[in-house]
């Protein structure tokens, strides 16, 4: 495995993958890698040559310093975890100064209102800052598929919406949500829930169950109220947004419509730590 810490690196290891004509797969994670990861890396290995696998906690998408502060770090651990996966890996794993040199901000962009709602409402410049750092990225290494997780549904989206803007020549691969055996979905965030607290987690999924099996006979407002009170009724959650959303636009799903896709959207706090999760419901 090699690791790089410096755009100049990335550059000739580029043209490198360029000149021998193989295809190169990004997997670009914030690092504290877990299944979910390794198994976006499983996928990207399989279906390009050469696989790169860049970790950096960007500070521009951490709208609350505390939360930034609190993110796992863990780069050996990390390290260790994809040389398990393939020793043939390419790993970039930057400093801060070397992405943003003296000026840590992002640019603002219009995502057609795919950032105005849920994650975007709710963690202001949150979206600026992914796709400052995405838009680096993907600039700098031009792969041909970029694999994301569709935990993050909404920047998924948002980031297919970035390439298309930009023009940027790649596949933008979206990979299943991995989730542990009772149903929460994984995240490098897990690893910061009070272990007193962490039996109750499986909670946010049993309701996006339920909002599935509900989907076929219930009106949007009907389910939405039963999920708000099911969380009324759960005093160590603190729900931020339950949401039933068209799954292409993000546009609030006010009355169903049979020609389109939906999904059910959550992020509550339990124990101080913020999680969010999603289900396709037909
Ligand atoms: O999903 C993440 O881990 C991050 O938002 C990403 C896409 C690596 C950008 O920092």
């Amino acid at each position: 495995m090699e690791l790089f810490r410096t755009k100049s690196e990335v550059m000739l290891f580029r043209r490198s993958v360029r000149d021998s004509k193989r295809s190169l797969g990004l997997v670009p994670t914030m690092g504290a890698l877990h299944q979910g990861h390794l198994e976006l890396v499983g996928r990207a290995l399989s279906e390009n040559q050469v696989v790169l696998v860049t970790i950096f906690v960007n500070p521009t998408q951490f709208n609350n310093p505390e939360d930034l502060e609190k993110y796992p770090r863990s780069l050996e651990a990390d390290l260790d975890k994809l040389r398990a996966v393939s020793d043939s890996l390419f790993v970039f794993a930057p400093e801060i100064s070397e992405m943003y040199q003296d000026q840590v901000v992002s640019r603002p962009y219009d995502f057609d209102g795919l950032d105005a709602v849920m994650e975007g409402a709710h963690r202001p410049g949150h979206f600026d800052g992914v796709g400052t750092i995405v838009e680096a990225l993907l600039s700098l290494i031009l792969p041909d598929r970029a694999y994301f997780g569709e935990k993050d549904y909404q920047q998924l989206q948002i980031i297919r919406k970035l390439a298309q803007m930009r023009r940027i020549p790649v596949e933008i691969v979206p990979c299943p949500i991995v989730r542990e055996a009772d149903g929460l979905a994984m995240s490098s965030r897990n690893a910061l829930l009070p272990p007193s607290l962490r039996d109750k987690a499986p909670f946010i999924h049993n309701c996006l169950q339920l909002t599935q099996s509900l989907f076929g006979t219930k009106s949007v407002p009907k389910i939405e109220q039963t999920i708000q009170e099911a969380f009324a009724g759960e005093p160590d959650f603190d729900l931020e947004y339950f949401q039933i959303a068209e799954a292409a636009t993000l546009k609030p799903a006010r009355r169903k419509e049979a020609e389109k896709q939906y999904r059910a959207f959550v992020a509550a706090r339990l124990g101080g730590v913020r999680l969010i999760d999603n289900i396709a419901l037909n």
